[in-house]
């Protein structure tokens, strides 16, 4: 490991321990403590997740990296400065944000994210991709959440810092999140390696369910079993669970989770209007479309089934209909189980 390295990381420790300070112990933290607070995170996990506040000023981290002679380009270079405007120096990237310090699954902060207080945008700010940082192979709360998911083999994803927060104060340990960016083939061998089983736990909003769908391919890719959690009204699990509680997300949400076939239908089922006949042929083709492929008789006959008491079609025609969805594919590509990824323990060659 390169001194650059090494410097980095034990400025981000740093870094991570002064915000943590200011937040708790400053005059300057304390909007940002009532904030947090009016969001319902405790004490407790305010110090598990290490969370900061960065204040709103220009050279809060720039005096406190000098002061510890620091070489402020490769702290620019890592992430943590941004240079000033007439190329003159540095000033700190990270102003007037709320931090969530960001770990690797050794447990050493390498980046942050900075939330505003309340409204506004950006949103959230992110430490860019550095030496130290790719989100493409991050995953926050890893380091913490790694052993709960070793011991009971099931990981829960989420797409948000608070949802894991939320959900870990619920006393679900097992929660990870991307950085707010898509699910990628390297995060999903990532969690197998740890875990057989995944809940896949998006908001409940549009963006949040097809987030969800198209995390489906990836995680099958690898071998997972897997579930989809349903959020109503919209909500993300951290709302949930601050309006209904935490025992109610993990026994209604967590444990109602469904299968990812069901998932499938559901999301397919919502741009039909079953009412009208046209409108129950077409969700059936769509379905099929998920149904037909499946390699296991018995699981093709139980969602079959559902489907002919939900929409009150006869069973028989419903299979006719899978068979010759099945023989029209087989026309395209042979069918059969050793083309299906999910047999093969997630060892898939491409
Ligand atoms: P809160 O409002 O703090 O509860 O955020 P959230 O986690 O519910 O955010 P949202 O569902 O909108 O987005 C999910 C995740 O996407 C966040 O946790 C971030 O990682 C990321 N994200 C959201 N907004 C931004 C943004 O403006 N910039 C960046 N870089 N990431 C964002
Ligand atoms: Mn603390
Ligand atoms: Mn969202
Ligand atoms: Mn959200
Ligand atoms: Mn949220």
């Amino acid at each position: 490991q390169s001194r650059e390295m090494e410097q980095l990381l034990q400025a981000h420790e740093w870094s991570s321990k002064l915000y943590h300070f200011l937040l708790k112990n400053t005059e300057h933290g304390k909007p940002a403590m009532d904030y947090l607070k009016s969001r319902g995170f405790s004490d407790k996990a305010i110090d598990t997740f290490q969370i900061g506040f960065a204040p709103a000023r220009w050279d809060t981290l720039v005096q406190f990296l000098e002061k510890r002679s620091f070489d402020l380009e490769s702290m620019e270079k890592g992430g943590l400065l941004s240079p000033k405007q007439d190329g003159s120096g540095f000033v700190d990237r990270f102003r007037d944000r709320v931090i969530f310090p960001l770990h690797n699954r050794n447990g050493k902060v390498i980046a942050f994210a900075g939330r505003i207080l309340g409204e506004g945008g950006p949103k959230y700010l992110n430490s860019p991709e550095s030496k130290l940082f790719s989100k493409s192979r991050t995953l926050y709360n890893l380091h913490q959440a790694k052993t709960e998911i070793r011991k009971s083999r099931q990981i829960v994803l989420f797409e948000g810092y608070g949802d894991v927060i939320s959900a870990w104060e619920s006393g679900v340990h097992n929660g990870v999140a991307t950085m707010g960016t898509a699910l990628t083939e390297g995060h999903a061998s990532m969690m197998r390696g740890l875990a057989d089983e995944i809940i896949v736990c998006y908001d409940g909003d549009q963006a949040g369910q097809a987030a969800a769908l198209k995390s489906i391919p990836i995680l099958e890719n690898v071998g997972f079993v897997i579930k989809v959690a349903l959020l109503s009204e919209g909500m993300d699990p951290d709302e949930f669970i601050q309006k209904y509680g935490g025992e109610r997300f993990k026994h209604q949400v967590l444990d109602g989770a469904v299968s990812s076939v069901k998932f499938r239908l559901i999301y397919l089922k919502k741009n039909h209007i079953l009412l009208e006949e046209g409108g129950k042929v077409a969700y059936i083709k769509d379905a099929m479309g998920v149904i037909a492929p499946l390699p296991s008789p018995t699981e093709r006959e139980i969602y079959l089934k559902e489907l002919s008491a939900d929409l009150q079609v006869s069973f028989d025609s419903l299979k006719q209909e899978c068979n010759e969805f099945r023989m029209a594919m087989q026309k395209k590509e042979p069918l059969g189980d050793n083309n299906d990824k999910r047999w093969n323990n997630g060892r898939h060659k491409k």
